[in-house]
Protein backbone atom coordinates (compact mmCIF):
# COMPACT_ATOMS: atom_id res chain seq x y z
CA UNK A 1 0.00 0.00 0.00
CA UNK A 2 1.67 3.45 -0.76
CA UNK A 3 1.12 6.66 1.41
CA UNK A 4 -1.59 7.85 -1.69
CA UNK A 5 -3.77 4.85 -0.39
CA UNK A 6 -3.32 4.80 3.12
CA UNK A 7 -4.95 8.10 3.02
CA UNK A 8 -7.17 8.53 0.84
CA UNK A 9 -8.88 10.48 -0.94
CA UNK A 10 -10.11 14.68 -0.18
CA UNK A 11 -13.46 14.12 -1.30
CA UNK A 12 -14.54 11.11 1.13
CA UNK A 13 -16.00 11.17 4.47
CA UNK A 14 -12.95 10.07 6.74
CA UNK A 15 -13.65 9.23 10.45
CA UNK A 16 -11.07 8.94 13.28
CA UNK A 17 -11.45 5.11 12.91
CA UNK A 18 -11.05 4.85 9.46
CA UNK A 19 -8.03 6.93 9.24
CA UNK A 20 -6.64 4.96 11.93
CA UNK A 21 -7.18 1.50 10.26
CA UNK A 22 -5.44 2.92 7.26
CA UNK A 23 -2.64 4.78 8.44
CA UNK A 24 -1.71 1.47 10.86
CA UNK A 25 -2.03 -0.62 7.50
CA UNK A 26 0.25 1.46 5.88
CA UNK A 27 2.90 1.58 8.89
CA UNK A 28 2.07 -2.19 9.50
CA UNK A 29 3.57 -2.37 6.09
CA UNK A 30 6.42 0.00 6.27
CA UNK A 31 7.88 -1.82 9.11
CA UNK A 32 6.96 0.53 11.97
CA UNK A 33 6.56 -2.28 15.15
CA UNK A 34 3.92 0.00 17.01
CA UNK A 35 1.80 0.54 14.02
CA UNK A 36 -1.75 1.20 15.83
CA UNK A 37 -0.21 3.25 18.68
CA UNK A 38 1.93 5.03 16.47
CA UNK A 39 -1.08 5.93 13.76
CA UNK A 40 -3.09 6.90 16.65
CA UNK A 41 -0.46 9.18 18.23
CA UNK A 42 0.27 10.98 14.99
CA UNK A 43 -3.76 11.40 14.42
CA UNK A 44 -4.41 12.87 18.25
CA UNK A 45 -1.40 14.98 17.43
CA UNK A 46 -2.63 16.30 14.23
CA UNK A 47 -5.95 17.00 16.09
CA UNK A 48 -4.45 18.86 18.66
CA UNK A 49 -5.60 16.08 21.26
CA UNK A 50 -4.28 12.66 22.79
CA UNK A 51 -5.24 9.55 22.80
CA UNK A 52 -7.85 9.48 25.13
CA UNK A 53 -9.37 12.38 22.86
CA UNK A 54 -9.29 10.59 19.56
CA UNK A 55 -11.15 7.62 21.30
CA UNK A 56 -13.65 10.37 22.14
CA UNK A 57 -14.25 11.26 18.96
CA UNK A 58 -13.94 7.69 16.98
CA UNK A 59 -16.90 8.04 14.33
CA UNK A 60 -16.56 11.87 14.11
CA UNK A 61 -15.72 12.99 10.89
CA UNK A 62 -11.62 14.36 10.16
CA UNK A 63 -11.77 17.62 8.27
CA UNK A 64 -9.72 17.89 5.03
CA UNK A 65 -7.64 20.51 6.78
CA UNK A 66 -7.05 18.13 9.56
CA UNK A 67 -6.34 15.09 7.30
CA UNK A 68 -3.38 17.56 5.10
CA UNK A 69 -1.68 18.17 8.31
CA UNK A 70 -2.34 14.04 9.30
CA UNK A 71 -0.57 13.10 6.20
CA UNK A 72 2.56 15.43 6.19
CA UNK A 73 3.43 13.37 9.68
CA UNK A 74 2.40 10.23 8.55
CA UNK A 75 4.86 10.85 5.57
CA UNK A 76 7.68 11.51 8.03
CA UNK A 77 7.09 8.91 10.22
CA UNK A 78 6.97 6.61 6.88
CA UNK A 79 10.56 7.49 5.36
CA UNK A 80 11.55 6.64 9.01
CA UNK A 81 11.50 9.33 11.23
CA UNK A 82 11.25 8.57 14.84
CA UNK A 83 8.08 9.39 16.31
CA UNK A 84 9.86 11.06 19.14
CA UNK A 85 11.34 13.79 16.90
CA UNK A 86 7.74 14.08 14.70
CA UNK A 87 5.47 14.57 18.35
CA UNK A 88 9.00 16.91 20.04
CA UNK A 89 8.98 14.53 23.05
CA UNK A 90 9.34 11.02 25.06
CA UNK A 91 8.80 9.80 27.92
CA UNK A 92 11.36 9.04 30.22
CA UNK A 93 11.74 7.88 33.85
CA UNK A 94 7.53 8.48 33.88
CA UNK A 95 8.37 12.26 33.03
CA UNK A 96 7.62 13.53 29.89
CA UNK A 97 10.74 15.07 27.75
CA UNK A 98 11.12 17.53 24.97
CA UNK A 99 13.25 16.29 21.99
CA UNK A 100 14.58 17.44 18.81
CA UNK A 101 17.08 16.18 16.32
CA UNK A 102 19.96 18.44 18.46
CA UNK A 103 19.34 15.31 20.62
CA UNK A 104 19.60 11.66 21.24
CA UNK A 105 16.06 9.92 22.20
CA UNK A 106 16.19 8.87 26.06
CA UNK A 107 16.45 5.27 25.68
CA UNK A 108 15.30 3.06 28.17
CA UNK A 109 18.33 1.61 29.36
CA UNK A 110 19.62 4.76 30.34
CA UNK A 111 16.71 4.72 32.80
CA UNK A 112 18.95 2.28 34.95
CA UNK A 113 21.96 5.22 35.74
CA UNK A 114 19.08 7.20 36.85
CA UNK A 115 17.88 4.49 39.44
CA UNK A 116 21.20 3.82 40.74
CA UNK A 117 22.37 7.75 40.63
CA UNK A 118 18.84 8.28 43.23
CA UNK A 119 20.20 5.72 45.50
CA UNK A 120 23.76 6.49 45.74
CA UNK A 121 22.64 10.41 46.85
CA UNK A 122 19.68 9.28 49.40
CA UNK A 123 22.20 9.93 52.38
CA UNK A 124 24.03 12.72 51.32
CA UNK A 125 23.02 16.35 52.53
CA UNK A 126 23.77 17.99 49.94
CA UNK A 127 24.77 16.19 46.61
CA UNK A 128 26.52 17.23 43.90
CA UNK A 129 26.46 16.04 40.31
CA UNK A 130 27.97 16.17 37.17
CA UNK A 131 26.45 14.67 33.55
CA UNK A 132 29.04 14.58 30.88
CA UNK A 133 26.82 14.64 27.60
CA UNK A 134 23.78 15.22 28.71
CA UNK A 135 21.69 15.68 25.87
CA UNK A 136 18.47 15.95 26.25
CA UNK A 137 19.09 16.52 29.93
CA UNK A 138 17.03 13.64 31.04
CA UNK A 139 19.28 12.41 33.57
CA UNK A 140 19.72 15.04 35.66
CA UNK A 141 16.36 16.46 34.92
CA UNK A 142 14.93 12.92 36.13
CA UNK A 143 17.50 12.55 39.34
CA UNK A 144 17.03 16.06 40.56
CA UNK A 145 12.93 15.21 40.28
CA UNK A 146 13.66 12.73 42.77
CA UNK A 147 15.96 14.43 45.26
CA UNK A 148 15.15 18.03 45.88
CA UNK A 149 18.79 18.72 47.91
CA UNK A 150 20.73 17.57 44.77
CA UNK A 151 22.57 20.05 42.41
CA UNK A 152 23.78 19.38 39.17
CA UNK A 153 26.21 20.02 36.06
CA UNK A 154 24.79 19.26 32.78
CA UNK A 155 27.85 19.43 30.47
CA UNK A 156 27.48 18.59 26.30
CA UNK A 157 29.24 20.10 23.89
CA UNK A 158 26.40 20.58 21.76
CA UNK A 159 24.71 24.03 22.37
CA UNK A 160 21.61 23.13 20.48
CA UNK A 161 21.47 19.92 23.18
CA UNK A 162 22.13 22.16 26.12
CA UNK A 163 19.03 24.52 24.98
CA UNK A 164 16.84 21.22 25.12
CA UNK A 165 17.94 20.75 28.30
CA UNK A 166 17.76 24.02 29.38
CA UNK A 167 14.22 23.68 28.55
CA UNK A 168 13.49 20.31 30.45
CA UNK A 169 15.27 21.66 33.48
CA UNK A 170 12.48 24.85 33.18
CA UNK A 171 9.52 22.44 32.35
CA UNK A 172 10.18 20.07 35.25
CA UNK A 173 10.94 22.89 37.20
CA UNK A 174 14.48 21.85 38.57
CA UNK A 175 16.01 24.86 36.52
CA UNK A 176 17.30 26.63 39.62
CA UNK A 177 19.66 23.36 40.59
CA UNK A 178 20.38 22.76 37.35
CA UNK A 179 23.38 24.62 35.13
CA UNK A 180 23.88 23.36 31.62
CA UNK A 181 27.39 24.41 30.36
CA UNK A 182 29.24 24.23 26.89
CA UNK A 183 31.80 21.48 28.24
CA UNK A 184 34.20 19.07 24.95
CA UNK A 185 35.07 16.14 27.19
CA UNK A 186 37.98 14.85 25.20
CA UNK A 187 39.34 18.07 26.17
CA UNK A 188 41.19 19.17 29.60
CA UNK A 189 38.35 19.12 32.30
CA UNK A 190 40.02 21.40 34.57
CA UNK A 191 39.62 24.54 32.47
CA UNK A 192 36.28 23.74 32.12
CA UNK A 193 35.35 22.93 35.53
CA UNK A 194 37.88 24.74 37.56
CA UNK A 195 38.40 22.86 41.29
CA UNK A 196 34.58 21.87 41.20
CA UNK A 197 34.17 18.65 43.13
CA UNK A 198 31.42 16.08 42.73
CA UNK A 199 29.70 13.23 44.68
CA UNK A 200 28.56 11.07 41.56
CA UNK A 201 29.64 11.48 37.87
CA UNK A 202 27.37 10.06 35.38
CA UNK A 203 28.07 9.85 31.59
CA UNK A 204 26.28 8.03 28.95
CA UNK A 205 28.89 8.72 26.58
CA UNK A 206 28.59 8.50 22.32
CA UNK A 207 30.13 4.68 22.23
CA UNK A 208 29.36 3.27 18.85
CA UNK A 209 32.04 2.24 16.73
CA UNK A 210 32.81 4.35 13.68
CA UNK A 211 33.18 0.22 12.10
CA UNK A 212 29.65 -0.82 13.65
CA UNK A 213 27.73 1.92 11.52
CA UNK A 214 26.28 -0.08 9.15
CA UNK A 215 24.82 -1.84 12.06
CA UNK A 216 23.07 0.29 13.28
CA UNK A 217 18.87 0.71 12.09
CA UNK A 218 17.81 2.89 9.66
CA UNK A 219 15.79 5.43 11.87
CA UNK A 220 19.08 5.28 14.21
CA UNK A 221 21.62 6.35 11.71
CA UNK A 222 19.85 8.71 9.72
CA UNK A 223 18.05 10.92 12.05
CA UNK A 224 19.51 10.75 15.40
CA UNK A 225 22.69 13.16 16.15
CA UNK A 226 26.03 11.47 15.19
CA UNK A 227 27.66 13.52 17.56
CA UNK A 228 25.34 11.94 20.13
CA UNK A 229 26.42 8.48 18.82
CA UNK A 230 29.97 7.70 17.03
CA UNK A 231 32.90 7.55 19.23
CA UNK A 232 35.66 6.99 17.32
CA UNK A 233 36.52 3.60 14.82
CA UNK A 234 36.53 1.27 18.46
CA UNK A 235 33.05 3.08 19.64
CA UNK A 236 35.36 3.71 23.15
CA UNK A 237 37.63 6.84 22.92
CA UNK A 238 35.04 9.12 24.56
CA UNK A 239 34.28 6.45 27.43
CA UNK A 240 38.29 6.14 27.92
CA UNK A 241 38.17 10.34 27.94
CA UNK A 242 35.47 10.06 30.71
CA UNK A 243 37.64 7.19 32.86
CA UNK A 244 40.93 9.12 32.61
CA UNK A 245 39.51 12.42 33.63
CA UNK A 246 36.36 11.65 35.73
CA UNK A 247 38.35 10.47 39.09
CA UNK A 248 40.17 13.95 39.41
CA UNK A 249 37.01 15.35 39.97
CA UNK A 250 35.39 12.66 42.20
CA UNK A 251 34.99 13.19 46.33
CA UNK A 252 36.89 10.57 48.07
CA UNK A 253 34.26 7.47 48.32
CA UNK A 254 31.91 8.70 45.50
CA UNK A 255 31.05 7.50 42.12
CA UNK A 256 31.50 7.13 38.69
CA UNK A 257 28.37 5.42 36.52
CA UNK A 258 28.61 5.27 32.77
CA UNK A 259 26.48 3.15 30.34
CA UNK A 260 28.47 1.19 27.51
CA UNK A 261 27.13 -0.53 24.58
CA UNK A 262 26.84 -4.54 23.83
CA UNK A 263 29.97 -6.15 24.57
CA UNK A 264 32.17 -3.37 25.43
CA UNK A 265 31.71 -3.55 29.43
CA UNK A 266 34.68 -5.89 30.03
CA UNK A 267 37.13 -3.92 27.26
CA UNK A 268 36.03 -0.94 30.21
CA UNK A 269 36.39 -2.91 33.19
CA UNK A 270 40.05 -3.65 32.21
CA UNK A 271 41.08 -0.10 30.88
CA UNK A 272 39.91 1.40 34.13
CA UNK A 273 41.34 -1.61 36.55
CA UNK A 274 44.87 -0.36 34.59
CA UNK A 275 44.27 3.59 35.56
CA UNK A 276 43.67 2.32 39.43
CA UNK A 277 41.78 5.76 40.17
CA UNK A 278 38.43 3.79 40.39
CA UNK A 279 37.41 -0.01 41.19
CA UNK A 280 34.97 -1.29 39.94
CA UNK A 281 32.01 -1.99 42.05
CA UNK A 282 29.18 -3.55 39.95
CA UNK A 283 27.74 -3.94 36.58
CA UNK A 284 23.97 -3.90 36.32
CA UNK A 285 22.35 -5.04 32.69
CA UNK A 286 19.64 -4.04 31.06
CA UNK A 287 16.55 -5.89 30.22
CA UNK A 288 17.66 -7.63 27.86
CA UNK A 289 20.47 -8.78 29.74
CA UNK A 290 22.98 -6.45 28.29
CA UNK A 291 25.72 -5.50 30.59
CA UNK A 292 24.95 -1.70 30.46
CA UNK A 293 25.77 0.34 33.39
CA UNK A 294 29.05 0.34 34.77
CA UNK A 295 29.49 1.35 38.73
CA UNK A 296 32.99 2.55 39.48
CA UNK A 297 34.17 4.36 43.13
CA UNK A 298 36.77 6.92 43.52
CA UNK A 299 39.47 5.06 45.42
C1 LIG B 1 24.63 9.12 23.74
S1 LIG B 1 24.19 10.82 23.88
C2 LIG B 1 23.49 10.82 25.50
C3 LIG B 1 22.50 11.91 25.75
C4 LIG B 1 21.76 11.78 27.09
N1 LIG B 1 22.67 11.79 28.21
C5 LIG B 1 20.95 10.50 27.11
O1 LIG B 1 21.33 9.59 27.85
O2 LIG B 1 19.94 10.41 26.41
C6 LIG B 1 25.78 11.55 24.07
C7 LIG B 1 25.84 13.06 24.24
O3 LIG B 1 27.22 13.43 24.31
C8 LIG B 1 27.41 14.64 23.61
N2 LIG B 1 28.80 14.73 23.17
C9 LIG B 1 29.38 14.21 22.05
N3 LIG B 1 30.68 14.51 22.01
C10 LIG B 1 30.95 15.20 23.13
C11 LIG B 1 32.13 15.79 23.67
N4 LIG B 1 33.30 15.70 23.03
N5 LIG B 1 32.05 16.44 24.84
C12 LIG B 1 30.86 16.55 25.50
N6 LIG B 1 29.71 16.02 25.04
C13 LIG B 1 29.75 15.36 23.89
C14 LIG B 1 26.41 14.60 22.48
O4 LIG B 1 26.13 15.91 22.02
C15 LIG B 1 25.23 13.88 23.12
O5 LIG B 1 24.32 14.80 23.65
Amino acid sequence: MSLAESIPSRNEVWTVERLVTYTAGYFRQKGVAAFRLEAELLLANALGTDRVGIYGMWQAPVSMRERDVYRELVKRRGLGEPIAYILGRKEFYSLEFVVSRAVLIPRPETEIIVAETVKFIESIESPRLLDVGTGSGCIPVSVLKHNDRATFVAADVSDDALAVCRLNASKHEVDSRLRAISFDMMKPWREQLSDEVFDVIVSNPPYVALSEAHELQVDVKHFEPHEALFSGEDGLSMIRSVVDRAPDFIADGGHLLIEVGEKQSSRVIEYAGRKRAVVHERTINDLAGIPRCLVFRKV
